[in-house]
């Protein structure tokens, strides 16, 4: 059984995973009353912990991901540092990773059920598209791309969920000023054609890492792993797949064709969103006879790996016996000497009660111990340095007793009528702070992005506290403070909705088709409005018989904006309708190509060349004929009535 340390207000349980730059933990965390969750702690490794650059990622790992909150994406609670270490912390997703299951697919030869391949290809495609569109707290797009779209880095819980890690090298588009020219970081394997090329990426980049994993998935094989990185690297470059008839079971056609569409070498040609993938396969799964969900997830899961789920399981429950009184004594005791505040930063609306600092004792800073996982060790272990001895949170906490003791009644007494403080850590960073109806400040932007503010010497008991920003709805909130307590909410406020941006329209000719995005609209009068979403990018697209089609890309614009496009088709062929009366007057027309068409009543003479020019002649018995030779007038469609003088 591995013996847990301390790590800051968390507990770390055991190690999970271990990589080049940074090991992942399972770790606990308390709050009130007993509540504690299991988490997982990502930290950086010592050997690691002053190189610049990785810092650098690290933090920009946190920064990306603590705003993301997405049912496909492991959420982000906290980062910091301690004891000259990074770490995050987050969601415990208990279960394995997507390679896991894949590895056990190869080892007894048979792929995984096309079905379930699917779902969990849609779920990841959700949480990529989600992270896509995702915005800073001003509201514009980050443009945001993982990079490492990879079964590693997906997750299935035994629940049956999916979700998306490791935004280590995701790269949000502000970022493009950080210097990593010639360094390839991911995997070569689940790199897109122009990320091994080293060229500008787009989100697409991550569709075509999606479609390499569903491709594997379907066919039980490595895409484009070969004997050498280079040799890799050309695969992918070249897309050199073999067919999937080759595969060692049938892959129905739908999803052939949506794998293949995300794996197209020419970025167009893949989907434009990851929703639309999710969309297709959405629509494929739901015609199925056998719906697949999460529950036929979670039992293929449990299934396969059922002494894993069963001893994962037995570890979960054998923590349960720590509590929060092993970190709170450490965290009293270490007080001033923490580099991380007593209290935290989190991203969670989780509110919690830390105890307010005090006169600090000496702070006997604790020694990690890793210990390696007894159920699942996602990479070699190292070799561990043997831990510093240490003394155990115990012999802390007998110390701390004997000091309350001694400092005695009195000093209980004035200690537990004190004021408390409220410290808040809010989202966006600029954060107005009203208790009971009185301005008591502003949050300061901190490093990790959010905005702090601590509050002393409030009274106890219940306050209101309203907190106001730009651009998002306020929020309100009854707090009980406790007597010389530090009471600490990391409140997030939502953001008002954007105006959307408007533009009109203005397209000849009138009769002109308009796609906007996927919507098909139609012209009045040769106008319409359409509008654009904060941050929003669309394809334009006009088109009409006889015309060159238009095509333009339009925003990110201005929310709430109004601006105007005007569209002039330009004719590359037309039609000349010739509509005779009396009704049933002869008509025939010759164009200078020598097409002729000839009939009675109205005739329609198409795809001329725009010089070309037509020869009409209409005729009836007891008329006078009427001849001219008709040119081009500026339009596709050209019409041309004819009346004939008759006695
Ligand atoms: N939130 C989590 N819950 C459970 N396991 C996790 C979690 N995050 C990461 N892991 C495990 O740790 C491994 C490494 O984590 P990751 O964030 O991908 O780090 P690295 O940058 O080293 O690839 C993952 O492949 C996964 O097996
Ligand atoms: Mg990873």
């Amino acid at each position: 059984m591995p013996k847990p340390t301390v790590f800051g207000r968390y507990l770390l349980l055991d190690r999970i995973a271990y990589g080049g730059m940074a090991e992942v933990f399972r770790g606990k965390q308390f709050g009130e009353e007993g509540f504690d969750r299991i988490i997982a702690i990502k930290r950086v490794l010592p050997a690691v912990a002053d190189n610049d650059q990785f810092l650098a990622m690290f933090r920009d790992e946190a920064n990306i991901t603590r705003t993301l909150q997405h049912g496909n994406i492991a959420q982000v609670y906290d980062f910091g540092k301690l004891d000259g270490r990074y770490y995050l912390a987050m969601e415990y997703v208990s279960g394995l990773d997507l390679k896991a299951y894949f590895t056990a697919c190869e080892k007894v030869g048979k792929p995984m059920d096309p079905a379930i391949a699917a779902l969990i290809v849609r779920e990841v495609a959700l949480g990529l598209g989600y992270a896509h569109r995702a915005t800073d707290s001003a509201g514009s797009s980050l443009g945001l791309i993982h990079r490492d779209v990879s079964p590693q880095n997906i997750l299935l819980s035994w629940q049956g969920e999916v979700k998306l890690v490791d935004f280590g090298i995701a790269k949000a588009r502000q970022k493009t000023q950080r210097t990593d020219a010639g360094v390839l970081k991911g995997k070569f394997g689940y790199m897109s054609p122009e990320q091994v090329r080293g060229l500008p990426l787009s989100n697409r980049s991550d569709l075509f890492s999606l479609g390499t994993v569903f491709w594997e998935l379907l066919t039980g094989h490595r895409a484009f792993d070969r004997e050498t990185d280079y040799e890799t690297m050309d695969a992918v470059r070249a897309v050199d797949l073999p067919p999937f008839e080759q595969a060692a079971q049938a892959i129905p056609k739908a999803l052939q064709d949506i794998c293949l569409k995300a794996l197209s070498k020419d970025e167009e040609e893949r989907y434009a969103r990851a929703e639309h993938m999710a969309r297709d396969i959405t629509r494929w799964l739901s015609a199925q006879d056998e719906q697949t969900s999460q529950l036929e997830l979670s039992t293929a899961l449990t299934e396969t790996f059922a002494s894993q789920h069963q001893a994962e399981r037995k570890l979960l429950a054998s923590y349960e016996r720590y509590g929060a009184s092993m970190v709170e004594t450490q965290i009293r005791s270490a007080g001033a000497e923490r580099e991380t505040p007593a209290v935290q930063v989190g991203v969670s609306q989780n509110r919690q009660h830390v105890p307010a600092q005090r006169a600090a004792t000496p702070a006997p800073t604790a020694p990690l111990t890793p210990t390696p996982s007894a159920v699942r060790m996602r990479e070699p272990a190292p070799t561990l340095a043997p831990p510093n001895a240490s003394r155990g949170p115990a012999v802390i906490a007998t110390l701390a007793a004997i000091l309350t003791v001694a400092i005695g009644w009195q000093a209980w007494m004035w200690w537990s009528t004190r004021p408390g403080s409220l410290q808040i850590s809010a989202m966006p960073a600029r954060v107005k702070v009203f208790v009971n109806s009185e301005l008591m400040g502003e949050t300061k932007p901190a490093p990790d992005g959010r905005g702090s503010l601590l509050i002393g010497e409030i009274p106890y008991g219940e306050v209101t506290v309203l907190l106001e920003a730009d651009g998002h709805s306020s929020l309100t909130e009854k707090i009980n403070i406790r007597p010389a307590q530090t009471f600490a909410w990391q409140p997030n406020l939502p953001q008002e909705a954007l105006p959307d941006a408007q533009i009109e329209l203005r397209v000849t000719p009138q009769e002109a088709l308009v796609t906007f995005g996927e919507d098909e609209h139609k012209l009045e009068d040769g106008q319409v409005a359409l509008i654009l979403g904060d941050g929003d990018k669309k394809d334009l697209y006009v088109r009409a018989n006889n015309y060159r089609p238009y095509r333009q890309t339009v925003g990110p614009l201005k929310p709430g904006s109004r601006s105007k496009i005007d569209v002039a088709l330009v004719m590359e062929r037309w039609n000349l309708e010739v509509v005779p009366e009396p009704a049933d007057a002869r008509v025939k027309l010759t164009s200078t190509g020598l097409a002729t068409i000839a009939g009675k009543g109205a005739q329609t003479l198409r795809g001329l060349q725009p010089k070309a020019s037509v020869q009409v002649s209409v005729s009836r018995s007891r008329c006078r004929r009427y001849r001219r030779r008709i040119t081009n007038q500026g339009a596709g469609q050209q019409t041309l009535k004819v009346t004939l003088r008759c006695r």
